[in-house]
C-alpha cells in the first residue's frame, strides 16, 4: 500500500489532497541518511521539492549568515520554504559524570544551534511568503508553513544510556529507537545488549524502521489547524511497561 493510498484514505474518511505537498519547498537538515532521508522520501512522494542540508566542508565566517544565504538560494530556485524538518543530529558516548564540555558544546552546536539557525532562516522565508500574500490575518491565512524538530523518546521515558544523554537534553517529534545508520552502528558495536533491550521495550518486540515514521511526518508537514504539537510515535515504548501475553 502506498503512502497516499486512496482506498485507505476513503476508509478513514479523509481526502489524499489534505496530505498533498505538491509544489511545496521542503528544507530537510540531516537528510543524507537515516530519519532525514526517509522524511525526504515521504515529502517527495507527496509532491514536494526537496532541498537537503547536511555535513559539508566547513567555511570561514558567520554560520548564521551562511545558513541564511543557503536558504535564500533555495528560495530563489524553488520558491519560499513551506516545510522545514530538522533531523540533523549527533549522539556521543560519554557518561554523565564525566561528560566533557567539548562533547557538550559540539552536541549542542549540531542538535540545538544548527537546528535553531536552519529553522530561523526557514521561518524568515515563510514570513516573506506571508508578506507576498498581503499579510493576511491568522484566521484568514492559508497554510504558511510547517517547522518540525526531531527529538527522542528519552525526553518522556528517561533511560540509562550514557552515550545518549547530551543528545536528549539538547533534544528538540519525539521518536523511539530506530534502525538508522547512526544509532545502529553505535548500539551494535559499543553496547551489544542494548539492541536486545530496545527491541524488548517496544510493544511490537522490535525497534522501528525509518519508513514507519513517514505517515507521521506527512501529517505534521501538511494540512491546517496544527501548531505547537508534540507527536510521539514510539512503538508503544512509553505506553507499555511490559509486553506481556494477551
Ligand atoms: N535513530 C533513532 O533511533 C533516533 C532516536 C531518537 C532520536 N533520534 C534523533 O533523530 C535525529 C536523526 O537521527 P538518525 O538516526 O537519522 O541519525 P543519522 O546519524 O543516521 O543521520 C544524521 C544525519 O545528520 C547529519 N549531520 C550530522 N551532523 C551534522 C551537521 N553538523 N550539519 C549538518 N548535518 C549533520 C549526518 O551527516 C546524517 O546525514 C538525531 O537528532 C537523533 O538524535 C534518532
Amino acid at each position: 500500500m502506498g503512502l497516499l493510498d486512496t482506498s485507505y484514505a476513503a476508509y478513514y474518511g479523509f481526502t489524499v489532497d489534505q496530505f498533498s505537498l505538491k509544489g511545496n519547498t521542503a528544507v530537510i537538515s540531516g537528510g543524507v541518511r537515516g530519519l532525514g532521508f526517509a522524511f525526504a522520501e515521504a515529502l517527495a512522494e507527496a509532491g514536494a521539492n526537496i532541498a537537503i542540508l547536511d555535513i559539508g566542508t566547513p567555511q570561514a565566517g558567520s554560520l548564521e549568515k551562511q545558513v541564511n544565504e543557503v536558504v535564500e538560494t533555495i528560495e530563489k530556485e524553488f520558491g519560499n520554504v513551506d516545510v522545514n524538518i530538522n533531523a540533523a543530529g549527533v549522539a556521543t558516548d560519554e557518561p554523565f559524570l564525566a561528560t566533557s564540555d567539548k562533547n557538550l558544546s559540539s552536541t549542542f552546536n549540531v542538535n540545538f544551534v544548527g537546528s535553531f539557525l536552519v529553522a530561523q532562516a526557514c521561518a524568515n522565508s515563510m514570513v516573506r511568503k506571508w508578506e507576498k500574500l498581503g499579510k493576511p490575518e491568522l484566521e484568514d491565512a492559508p497554510r504558511i508553513g510547517s517547522i518540525i524538530f526531531i527529538s527522542s523518546v528519552a525526553i518522556s521515558a528517561p533511560r540509562p544510556l550514557r552515550w545518549n544523554w547530551p543528545n536528549t537534553v539538547s533534544g528538540q517529534f519525539a521518536v523511539p529507537w530506530l534502525n538508522t545508520n547512526g544509532h545502529d552502528e553505535k548500539v551494535e558495536q559499543t553496547f551489544p545488549d542494548l539492541l536486545k533491550q530496545f527491541n524488548q521495550e517496544s510493544m511490537f518486540g522490535r525497534v522501528g524502521e525509518p519508513e514507519e515514521l513517514k505517515p507521521a511526518i506527512l501529517y505534521l508537514a501538511s494540512g491546517t489547524w496544527k501548531t505547537g504539537q508534540d507527536l510521539l510515535v514510539d512503538g508503544g515504548v512509553s505506553s507499555w511497561k511490559h509486553r506481556g501475553n494477551w
